[in-house]
């Protein structure tokens, strides 16, 4: 994003044009943005281990286009759910290509998941017997929750340690391997996804280092070849001015090191190394672009935009901060302002006081950054406010990348029994 004459651009395209062409609330996503996140953080892992593959976690943003351009540098795609094995499979993935970690999975998502031929990965022990008895996966691992989790969006998102639903405890991490050889399955991975938003490089080093004695020991004492260690995602970004940036270089050569190290120690034959991040590709990548549509001046003076928390959740899920610009007037002066969207719900008056121009007035544009991630994805219809389009651009170039919603999407899939319609 650019401010260029006092105008917002994302890649060269003028907000007010996208605005214009596509309406609002919009989802933008600037491809050269992805492209370049994407070529860093690859360079910086597979420079210290050329061994080295990225799954692009696809449920932070499941627009197609978004993952073929992942997927064009090289990504396979970690998929939470079979709906997402078919979006891997859309945008041309299958077999090894794609990581199915899903969690308490049904008997339906694991008949489905195995018919696809992807890598399994089981969030628990108990679901190996159930796997078992619909077929033999060809390569398997196991989530292993290393007993520590971390997060930088709160105590909301918590994806290991004692208060996580997700992975094998680490006492029980050598029974499911052994039950799983003990069935004839012959090749095997191991994962962990303890954080999320993390920007500290020495978070990284630390939870391989606990993944790796875990797994260190279980291959040791059974003989196991792990194929690939999957280290999860969780490479963080800054959400506020002040908050520092990852320095990828210096997380990813600790990595590799702490890697090497216990790879040798375990005498483990050197595996692939993985991760499956999604923020960091994306996440700074997507914009939110909304309009102004009315101020009231009440208690207090609220700005009435049509992005409401089913366009963007993640400030009144987690608390989560999202900077916004206005556009045209980033350079006038300020006062604490609050701001809203159009739902019959107080929670949707998500900045109760924030520095905005004082100048701000209907009809005006706000863009709201790092929206790239858990954006969209997790948008929905309430109140009948439907979701947005989504638009790529790169360069001067943009494209629709899916339509807004209408009122047919709203009712499509809905039925009124004949004796209640009205004669
Ligand atoms: N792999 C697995 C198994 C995951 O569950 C996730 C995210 C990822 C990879 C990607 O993690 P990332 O690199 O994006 O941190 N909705 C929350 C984040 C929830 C994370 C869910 N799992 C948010 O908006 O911050």
């Amino acid at each position: 994003m650019k401010i260029k004459d006092n105008k917002i651009h994302i890649g060269k395209v003028a907000v007010s044009d996208l605005a214009e062409e596509y309406g609002t609330p919009l989802y933008v996503y600037d491809e050269e943005k992805i492209r370049d996140n994407y070529r860093r953080a690859f360079n910086a892992f597979s420079k210290h281990y050329p061994d080295f593959r990225f799954f692009y976690a696809v449920k932070a943003c499941n627009n197609p286009a978004i993952a073929s351009i992942l997927v064009s540098e090289g990504a396979g795609i970690d998929a939470a759910s079979v709906n997402e094995i078919l979006l891997a499979k859309q945008v041309g993935l299958g077999g090894e290509d794609v990581m199915f970690s899903g969690n308490f999975l049904s008997d339906e998502d694991i008949k489905k998941g195995l018919d696809s031929g992807v890598i399994f990965n089981l969030d628990d022990i108990s679901l190996l017997p159930r796997v078992l008895k619909f077929g033999k996966p060809e390569i398997l691992s196991f989530r292993v929750n290393p007993g520590y989790g971390r997060s930088n969006v709160g105590e909301f998102v918590t994806n290991a340690g004692p208060n996580a639903k997700f992975g094998v405890h680490p006492d029980q991490v050598t029974q499911a391997y052994k039950l799983a050889k003990e069935a004839g399955i012959k090749r095997f991975g191991a994962h962990m996804m303890p954080g999320s938003c993390i920007t500290d490089a020495d978070y990284f080093p630390f939870v391989t280092g606990l993944l790796m004695d875990i797994i260190g020991k279980t291959g040791k004492e059974l003989g196991i070849k792990f194929e690939f260690i999957d280290l999860g995602g969780g490479l963080g970004i800054p959400y506020r001015g002040d908050e520092e940036h990852l320095d990828l270089e210096d997380a990813a050569r600790k990595v590799a090191e702490v890697f090497k190290a216990k790879t040798a120690e375990y005498g483990l034959h050197p595996p692939r190394l993985m991760m499956e991040p999604a923020r960091y590709f994306v996440g700074n990548a997507g914009y939110v672009i909304g309009k102004v549509h009315s101020i009231k001046s009440s208690y207090k003076k609220i700005i009435g935009t049509d992005v409401g928390m089913n366009t963007l959740c993640r400030p009144v899920m987690y608390g989560s901060y999202h900077h916004i610009f206005v556009d045209g007037k980033e350079n006038d002066s300020r006062e604490k302002l609050a701001l809203c969207g159009q739902l019959c719900e107080n929670t949707d008056y998500w900045v109760k006081e924030r520095d905005l121009p004082s100048t701000i007035a209907e009809g005006d544009l706000i863009v709201i950054e790092n929206a790239g991630a858990y954006g969209f994805a997790m948008s929905y219809q309430y109140n009948g406010r439907l979701r947005p389009a989504e638009v790529l651009v790169k360069k001067s170039k943009h494209w629709l990348i899916r339509k807004r919603e209408t009122y047919k999407d709203m009712v499509a899939n809905t039925k009124v029994p004949r004796r209640l319609k009205k004669k």
